[in-house]
Order: C-alpha cells, then sequence, then structure tokens
C-alpha cells in the first residue's frame, strides 16, 4: 500500500538549503558526518551509520550514536571501526543496497519472517546498545547509480521515548538523501584523484602509501579536533575546519615527487647534497599548490612547506623570501607559533607515522621506543601542547591504526 504524503513548502526549502550548504563539503568524511547528522535530526533519531559500497562490498564507512557517545567521551573510537557487509539480501543494509528501495523497520529484534534479511545483532552486543526502529534509505545519484545506503536508527518523540518510522519520514529522508547522495559522489571523486596523487609519489617513494597517508590525515584531525576543544573552539568550526585539514595532511609530502628516487631509496644516511635536496620536498610541495584558487590549495601548501619545522627553530626550510626562485637558500628556521598550528600537527603525525613504519633507511620502530621519543621530543621538536594532546587521545590513535593496518593488508 503506497500512501501519498505530501512534503509541504517548508520541508522542501528546508532540504534545499541544507543540500546547498553540504555541496561545498569537499572532504568525504566531513561530509558524512555532516549528511548523517541532517538526516537523524529531521526525526531526531538516536542513532544512525552511512555504509558506502566499494568494490562489491558495503564499508561501514560512517557511525553516530548519541546514547553512546554520552557514556563514553572518546566514542570517535566508532567512526574508526572497519567493518565490512557483503552485499547480499541477508543483511538490512545489503537489501536496501540491491532493491534500492527504503525499508522501514518497527523493531529489528522482531523481524517478520518471510523477509530474505536478519539483524546483525554484533554491535549491540560490543556495545550494550539497543538499535529498535530502523529507517533503510538507500543513495541513489542522478544517473540511478547506488553508491550506498544510510540508515537512521531510533527516532524519538518529544519526550525521548523511541518511536516508529513513519511514511513523512522516509519521504523526507529520502528526498534529501537523493542531493546527499550526488555530494558523496562528488566527494568520493576528489578523495580519488587526491589518492592518485599520492599513488604517484609512491612511485617515486614507495613508503608514501595511502595507508601511510590516510593514518597522518586522520592522525592529524584528531589531533586537531581534542586541541581546538580544548580551547573552546565550537563545535561546527572544528567541523568546518577539518575539511580542509584532512586533504592538506594527506598531501604533507606530494612533493617528493620532484626527488630523485636515487635519494629517496637510499639504503643508508644521506651526504650534505643529498640531504639538501631531500628537504627540497617541502618546497615543491609548495609549488604545488601554488595559484591558492581555493581554501585548500592554501592550506596544502602551508602544510607542505611548513611540516619539517621544528618548535625550538631547528627545522627547515625556515624563512624563505620566494619560494619560486631556482636557487632556494633554507632560511633561519621558525620557531614556535610562528609556525602555523596545523603543520605543527601534521609535524607530529609525520614523525610518529614513520618512526613506527619501516623506511629503506631503518626498520620500524616498537611503539614504547617511537613515544619515548615523541615525550622527549616535546618543547624540542614538536609543540608541547600538540604532543599533550596526541598523548591525550592516544585510544583514538589506536582505531585509527587498527583501520588503516586493515585496507593495508586488504591493497597488497
Ligand atoms: P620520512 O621517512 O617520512 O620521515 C619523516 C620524518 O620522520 C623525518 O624527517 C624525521 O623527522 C622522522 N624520522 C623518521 N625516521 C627517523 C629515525 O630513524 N630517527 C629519527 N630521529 N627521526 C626519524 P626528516 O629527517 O626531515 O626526513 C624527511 C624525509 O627524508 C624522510 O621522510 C625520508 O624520505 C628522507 N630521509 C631522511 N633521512 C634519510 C636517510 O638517512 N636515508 C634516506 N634514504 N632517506 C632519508
Ligand atoms: C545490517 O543488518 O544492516 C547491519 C547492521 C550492523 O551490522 O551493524
Ligand atoms: C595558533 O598558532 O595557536 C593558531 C593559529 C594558527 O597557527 O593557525
Ligand atoms: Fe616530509
Ligand atoms: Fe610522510
Amino acid at each position: 500500500m503506497k500512501m501519498n504524503f505530501r512534503l509541504g513548502k517548508d520541508n522542501i526549502l528546508n532540504i534545499m538549503r541544507i543540500a546547498e550548504d553540504i555541496s561545498h563539503i569537499r572532504d568525504l568524511d566531513s561530509l558524512l558526518d555532516r549528511v548523517l547528522s541532517e538526516a537523524r535530526s529531521f526525526t531526531d533519531a538516536d542513532a544512525g551509520s552511512i555504509y558506502l559500497i566499494q568494490d562489491n562490498e558495503l564499508t561501514f564507512d560512517y557511525v553516530q550514536n548519541d546514547s553512546l557517545s554520552k557514556q563514553d567521551s572518546t566514542s570517535n573510537r566508532y567512526l574508526y571501526s572497519n567493518h565490512k557487509v557483503r552485499i547480499s539480501h541477508s543483511s538490512i543494509a545489503g537489501h536496501v543496497a540491491l532493491t534500492k528501495e527504503p525499508l522501514i523497520i518497527d523493531d529489528v529484534y522482531k523481524i517478520k519472517t518471510g523477509v530474505p534479511y536478519n539483524f546483525n545483532r554484533s554491535f549491540d552486543e560490543r556495545s550494550s546498545y539497543r538499535t529498535k526502529a530502523v529507517m533503510t534509505i538507500p543513495l541513489i545519484t542522478s544517473l540511478e547509480r547506488i553508491i550506498g545506503v544510510l540508515q537512521i536508527i531510533n527516532a524519538k518523540k518529544a519526550n525521548g521515548k523511541i518511536r516508529r518510522f513513519k511514511e513523512k519520514d522516509k519521504l523526507i529522508v529520502s528526498y534529501f538523501a537523493s542531493h546527499a547522495a550526488i555530494a558523496i559522489e562528488k566527494a568520493m571523486m576528489t578523495r580519488e584523484i587526491i589518492l592518485r596523487m599520492i599513488k604517484m609519489s609512491q612511485l617515486r617513494d614507495p613508503t608514501e602509501t595511502p595507508p601511510h597517508v590516510n593514518r597522518v590525515g586522520a592522525y592529524s584531525i584528531e589531533i586537531f579536533h581534542q586541541w581546538a576543544l580544548n580551547r573552546g573552539v565550537p563545535l561546527d568550526e572544528i567541523k568546518s575546519a577539518k575539511d580542509t585539514l584532512r586533504i592538506a595532511a594527506m598531501l604533507h609530502d606530494v612533493g617528493k615527487i620532484g626527488v630523485s628516487d636515487v635519494i629517496l631509496k637510499k639504503n643508508g644516511s644521506l651526504n650534505d647534497e643529498e640531504a639538501r635536496k631531500m628537504k627540497m620536498h617541502t618546497i615543491f610541495g609548495a609549488r604545488l599548490f601554488l595559484g591558492r584558487t581555493s581554501d585548500w590549495d592554501e592550506m596544502a601548501a602551508m602544510v607542505a612547506i611548513n611540516h619539517h619545522e621544528k618548535w625550538d627553530g631547528s627545522g627547515y626550510p625556515g624563512h624563505v623570501p620566494d619560494i619560486q626562485q631556482n636557487a632556494i637558500k633554507f632560511g633561519p628556521g621558525k620557531k614556535g607559533n610562528e609556525i602555523p598550528l596545523f603543520a605543527r600537527i601534521v609535524a607530529l603525525a609525520d614523525v610518529y607515522d614513520a618512526l613506527m613504519s619501516q623506511r629503506y633507511y631503518k626498520p620500524g620502530w616498537s611503539e614504547d621506543k617511537a613515544l619515548d621519543f615523541i615525550e622527549r621530543e616535546r618543547g624540542r621538536h614538536f609543540d608541547p601542547e600538540v604532543t599533550d594532546t596526541f598523548f591525550s587521545i592516544y585510544d583514538i590513535i589506536k582505531a585509527i591504526q587498527d583501520k588503516y593496518n586493515t585496507e593495508a593488508r586488504s591493497e597488497i
């Protein structure tokens, strides 16, 4: 039975306004975060998640859960859970991806017989959460391509009690999802292009892998998030900043494309001339983003040029009057707050990941050794406040590692 509800002019205008807003978000994770918050707000839903389709699997890409985040201030870690569902009719998300039809279930613990799907209780069991009412909406682009599904969980009445999803909820969220899908598809393409730039520099320096840059990007924005919370920066400002920050952090070393692979792959320490050429990767990186047509280019240039500066002023390239000149002379090192905040953050994230990884010139360090090093360099190489923030969110850092190490394995 298909009931006919009308969305109403106010709803449509409201959704159009939000759709216009989200169409400007370029970073995929920032976008998913926003899409899910908006989709949940239409029904005052307690939780939700987004699955994206990658290689015939639904990847559990983004999750929000108000009840759990109240209990556990580090609930951010759920963001990095790495859960894949094969696309088949046996899961709710898979069924919706295949049928391309929205699905409302009043209580997933009491699914009626005669349907192909089951509810997977493992997430509830791990987190002691009770998923009840679930609305699952396909994310379909204008070309009828399905890119994922949006799942909204436990809509609430004004008194906080869970209510079932109604036909009208489905209409509103589906209408919103049709706009969101287009923005998500665009952000997925941007992410792909960035990963291709990184794969290009990986042809020179095989240590610059997608998992390495994904980790550095994720560590950096999580350190930034906590740093900004400590400073009382409003959450919406933090979230919009993270959009450009992740991309810039991921691209910190693409200037290595301009360095000879003989130097990059040298099995041993570099002589002075080689070290100088190596240091040029900061300048090459910044040159790639010159023109600076967007805040994203500007941020990427800023991180590339400053990510090897050190808090005590002993880093490079230092103050360089004109990075376009042929003969670059490295200047006196930038010091303390002269180094832009986000470069101070990427510096720590990059060194931590480089220490823990194997390089041509050194084996991977143990975690203890790497953390000791970072502790000792607090106030020398690294901004003390950034260092403290890093240690205060170390459980999130570990969750990021779990996520991207799995991806590394599947990529090989
Ligand atoms: P990378 O391998 O990604 O390392 C990034 C940064 O992590 C380094 O910046 C350094 O601050 C830190 N780091 C990495 N490994 C070690 C280590 O074993 N000990 C210490 N104390 N710090 C470490 P840095 O030194 O400016 O190097 C920038 C890039 O230059 C490196 O990126 C790597 O590609 C290259 N590089 C540095 N040293 C050598 C070397 O001795 N041999 C070769 N072949 N390449 C080197
Ligand atoms: C599903 O059945 O849609 C998957 C739910 C989950 O695994 O969390
Ligand atoms: C700071 O340095 O404390 C914030 C400003 C910035 O560097 O971006
Ligand atoms: Fe670098
Ligand atoms: Fe790096």
